[in-house]
C-alpha cells in the first residue's frame, strides 16, 4: 500500500470516551454514579454524536466543548444526577485529559520512526484536543492536530476531511484513515481516504454507501499497513 500519511480520529480511536466516566466511578463518596456509570457514559457518547449531526444538518454550528457539556447535562438528567455539580466538574475535567489506549503510544512511535506522518483529524475543538495530547505525552509524535473548528461543521461533511490534503500536503490515495467510529470510516472512505475501522467491541459494520478498506481490533497493527 502506497501510503506515507496516517490520519487518526481522537475521541473512541486514540482517546477512551468511558476512561472519564470509570475513573470518577471509583473515587470515594460515588456510590450512586458506581453504579450507573457505565450508562451515563454510553448517553453522553450517544448524544454527543447525534448533537454534531444535528448540528450540522440545521447549520447551528457549537464547538465540541459545548457539545460535550450539554450531552452530559443530559445522560445526568437522565440518571437524576442534574444536581451533582462536583460530578458534572470532575467529568468535564477528566474529559479534558482523557486517557489513550494502552497501545497508542507505542503504535505512534513505531509509525513516526518508519517515518510516517502523523494527524488527528476530529470533531474536538483545538482547545481540548490539545488538553488530551498533552497530558497523554503524544505531542512529540503527532505532526499535525487538525479540528473541524475551521471549517464549522462536524463529520461525516466532506468539507472535514478535505482539510488534509492541504494541510499534510498530500492527496487522498496517500492517506490511512483510522477510526472506530463505523459511520466516520464511511464518511472517509467516501471522501476517497484508505480507511481501517478499529472494532474493539466486534460490532456489525455500519450499513452505510461505503465500507472500511481494513477491519482491526485493536490499533497496535497500524504499522503493518505501511511496511514495503
Ligand atoms: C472525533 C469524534 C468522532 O474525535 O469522536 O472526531
Amino acid at each position: 500500500m502506497l501510503v506515507n500519511t496516517c490520519v487518526f480520529d481522537a475521541y473512541g480511536t486514540l482517546f477512551d470516551v468511558n476512561a472519564a466516566a470509570r475513573i470518577a466511578a471509583n473515587e470515594p463518596n460515588r456510590e450512586i454514579f458506581k453504579d450507573v456509570w457505565p450508562s451515563v457514559s454510553n448517553i453522553w457518547r450517544m448524544k454527543q454524536l447525534q448533537y454534531t449531526w444535528l448540528r450540522s444538518m440545521t447549520g447551528s454550528y457549537t464547538d465540541f466543548w459545548s457539545i460535550t457539556q450539554n450531552s452530559l447535562d443530559f445522560a445526568l438528567e437522565a440518571h437524576k444526577l442534574q444536581n451533582d455539580l462536583v460530578l458534572r466538574e470532575r467529568l468535564l475535567a477528566l474529559y479534558w485529559e482523557l486517557q489513550p489506549y494502552s497501545e497508542v503510544s507505542q503504535m505512534l512511535k513505531e509509525l513516526k520512526k518508519n517515518g510516517i506522518k502523523i494527524a488527528i483529524l476530529s470533531n474536538g475543538s483545538p482547545e481540548m484536543l490539545n488538553g488530551a495530547v498533552k497530558s497523554s505525552n503524544l505531542y512529540a509524535v503527532i505532526d499535525e492536530i487538525i479540528s473541524v473548528e475551521t471549517v464549522k461543521i462536524f463529520k461525516p461533511s466532506s468539507l472535514v476531511y478535505k482539510q488534509v490534503e492541504k494541510i499534510m500536503e498530500c492527496s487522498k490515495s496517500d492517506i490511512l484513515f483510522v477510526s472506530s467510529n463505523g459511520w466516520d470510516i464511511a464518511g472517509a472512505a467516501g471522501f476517497g481516504f484508505k480507511t481501517a475501522w478499529v472494532n474493539r467491541l466486534q460490532e456489525p459494520i455500519d450499513r452505510l454507501a461505503h465500507k472500511p478498506m481494513h477491519i482491526v481490533e485493536d490499533l497496535k497493527s497500524i504499522p503493518t499497513f505501511f511496511s514495503n
